[in-house]
């Protein structure tokens, strides 16, 4: 049997198809390319054959889009496929607010095609990308699973209303198992250094941008604001490394099969670091290669937010282990391998 990862050519897929092939999972792909290269399903068999026998890898890679009824259809058809890992989606706050109907269609079609062919196919088992953007402004620190939720941005509303969406498909038919996982801030890069995160034109998220300074792609990080309300002015967040994600899917994929029904975790580490805090790790890793200036403040962004992530040791078994010095040092080697800035 198969799990079948939307998206999985992607920053986040791409770690969790390798890290579930590692633990003898078959792995099905579907991806449409649109923020990801076909490259990427060479460097995913590579990295799993430095450990497994190449002939004993089961791995399947289809191009095309989740949105596609029939497409997606034949996909099932054609492989026996008991769980699904739902990473594809567009996931930039800015471009949602420009383009908010291309998010609700990517994003909210995507999901209900894959949910009716999954039906059809008497597949229960899902797993969505969701993200601790559904929590807001929050009121309080650390970020609980049961906190008040409310998106700010079209994004952020995609994610909230598949989270309903979910819920409500639970409530009409409980042989579904659903598990939602809020990301915080996935950063890092494969030990590797053959996949990581390469966004397209100029970087809107810290952790790429800071790694095309250090490699003189770009010339100066724009700090976005030094009088928020935190040890250094500048804003917390929880960094958690994307091959510690990665593992947590695999973990979501076992507890799955436990027939769980619906349930919901955060994916962070519990501890947040200011943007300074990552700038000086990086400068470490890198040989103070990361100039940066104070510019005004990001709408939008909140001053502090990072997860209570007991619930997931708790009931996934699973624990993020990675540390700061380790993210910067992969996305370094990472964005070393990358020819350009795009
Ligand atoms: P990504 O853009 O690297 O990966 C998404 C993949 O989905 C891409 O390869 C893209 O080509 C593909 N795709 C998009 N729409 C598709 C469609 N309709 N059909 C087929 N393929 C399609 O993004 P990522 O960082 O790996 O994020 C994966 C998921 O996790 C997304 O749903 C994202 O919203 C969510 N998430 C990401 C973060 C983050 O900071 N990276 C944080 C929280 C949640
Ligand atoms: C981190 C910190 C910025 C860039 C976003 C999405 C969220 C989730 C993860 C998908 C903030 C500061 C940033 C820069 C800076 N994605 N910063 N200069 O905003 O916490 O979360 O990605 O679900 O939904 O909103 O991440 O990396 O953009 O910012 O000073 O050039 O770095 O102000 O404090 P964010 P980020």
């Amino acid at each position: 049997m198969s799990v079948l990862l939307t998206g999985g050519l992607g920053y986040i897929g791409s770690h969790t198809a390798v890290e579930l092939l590692n633990a003898n999972e078959d792995v099905v792909i579907i991806d449409n390319l649109s923020n990801s290269d076909l490259s990427v399903k060479e460097k995913i068999k590579k990295i799993v054959s430095a450990t497994r026998e190449i002939n004993e890898i089961n791995f399947k890679v289809y191009v095309g889009d989740v949105r596609d009824y029939k497409f997606l259809n034949q996909v099932f058809s054609e492989n026996k496929i008991d769980s699904v890992i739902h990473f594809a989606g567009l996931k930039a706050v800015g471009e949602s607010v420009a383009k908010p109907l291309a998010y609700y269609d990517n994003n909210l079609i995507s999901t209900i095609n894959l949910l009716e062919v999954m039906k059809a196919h008497g597949v229960k088992n899902f797993v969505f990308s969701s993200s601790a953007t559904v929590y807001g402004a929050a009121k309080s620190m650390p970020i609980y699973e049961d906190f008040p939720t409310g998106a700010t941005n079209p994004y952020g509303r995609t994610k909230l209303f598949i989270e309903e969406i979910l819920k409500d498909v639970y409530a009409s038919d409980n042989s579904f198992n659903f598990i939602i996982l809020r990301y915080f801030n996935p950063i890092g890069a494969h030990d590797s250094g053959l996949i990581g995160e390469n966004p397209n034109g100029i970087p809107n998220n810290l952790m790429p941008y800071i790694s095309r300074v250090a490699t003189g792609k770009l010339d100066c990080l724009s700090v976005f604001g030094n009088d928020y309300n935190t040890k250094d002015g500048t804003g917390v967040r929880d960094y958690i490394h994307v091959v510690d994600l990665a593992l947590g899917h695999v973990c979501a994929i076992k507890k799955l099969k436990s027939k769980c029904g619906l349930k919901i975790y955060n994916l962070g580490t519990g501890v947040g670091y200011s943007v300074l805090d990552i700038v000086n790790a990086y400068n470490k890793v890198c040989g103070n290669k990361v100039k940066y200036k104070i510019v005004a403040r990001r709408p939008g962004d909140v001053d502090v937010c990072y997860a209570n992530a007991d619930k997931a040791y708790k009931e996934l078994h699973w624990k993020a282990e990675r540390d700061l010095e380790n993210m910067c040092k992969t996305s370094y080697n990472f964005e070393k391998q990358q020819k350009s800035g795009n």
